[in-house]
């Protein structure tokens, strides 16, 4: 598995092994020696990492994160990675996630909307390395294709793609295609992998621009 450095793979209490990165406690986490224990089934990111999908994420990394919630997965992001834009659009769990930026120098929480990224252009750097996208809305393709212009040239789009957020009717095997082929718009897909058993009918995708 080729995890970025700052991810460590740890024996919790109980003596179960799971990834970890070394930081601030954030959310009621297992903690042991500093490390947090990082759980693939409550995180779309650590899954992929769990799956063994070579994200090209490493320690340092500039990131964008799309979909940041109350920043469960973006405080580890921010744990191993360098600057870190953490973009969430609804009011309530950007508290949590400010609260969870407090304690860290490098995460910056950005309380908007990822399909309008001219919003947020002001602030965030381009040039990045990563684009982390969990956003779980319909039209996933597009949050994607809209901020490819933040990514370097031999950057990284890391992304969940879940089949439902686009529709509950079709399957998800189908959604998947039609997600991919509009991706290709913009980037050249390096990697998929279904998310089972950590997350049902999701897609992890890894891509790069094109
Ligand atoms: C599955 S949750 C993310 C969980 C989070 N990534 C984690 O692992 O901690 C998806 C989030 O994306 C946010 N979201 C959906 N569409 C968005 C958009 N257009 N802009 C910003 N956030 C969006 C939702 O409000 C929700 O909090």
């Amino acid at each position: 598995m080729s995890l970025p450095g700052g991810v460590e793979r740890r024996q919790f209490d109980g003596g179960d092994e799971a990834l970890s990165t070394r930081g601030e406690p954030a959310y009621g986490e297992p903690v042991v020696d500093g490390w947090r224990r990082w759980d693939a089934r409550r995180s779309k990111l650590g899954a992929t990492l769990e799956l063994g999908l070579h994200t090209g994420l490493s320690a340092g990394d500039a990131v964008l994160y799309l979909g940041a919630a109350n920043g469960t997965t973006v405080s580890h992001v921010a744990d191993f990675a360098g600057p870190t834009y953490a973009v969430e659009f609804a009011p309530r769990p950007v508290r949590d996630l400010v609260e969870v930026a407090e304690a860290r120098d490098n995460l910056v929480p950005l309380l908007k909307d990822a399909r309008q990224p001219e919003t947020y252009a002001h602030v965030v750097e381009s040039g990045l390395d990563a684009i982390v996208q969990d956003v779980a809305t319909r039209g996933q393709a597009d949050v994607a294709l809209a901020n490819r212009k933040f990514l370097a040239d031999d950057g990284r789009l890391v992304a969940a793609i879940k089949a439902r957020s686009e529709d509950v009717t079709e399957a998800p095997e189908d959604v998947f295609e039609r997600v991919l082929d509009q991706l290709r718009e913009g980037y050249e897909v390096l990697a998929t992998e279904r998310m089972e058993p950590f997350h049902e009918d999701h897609l992890a995708v890894v891509a790069t621009p094109k």
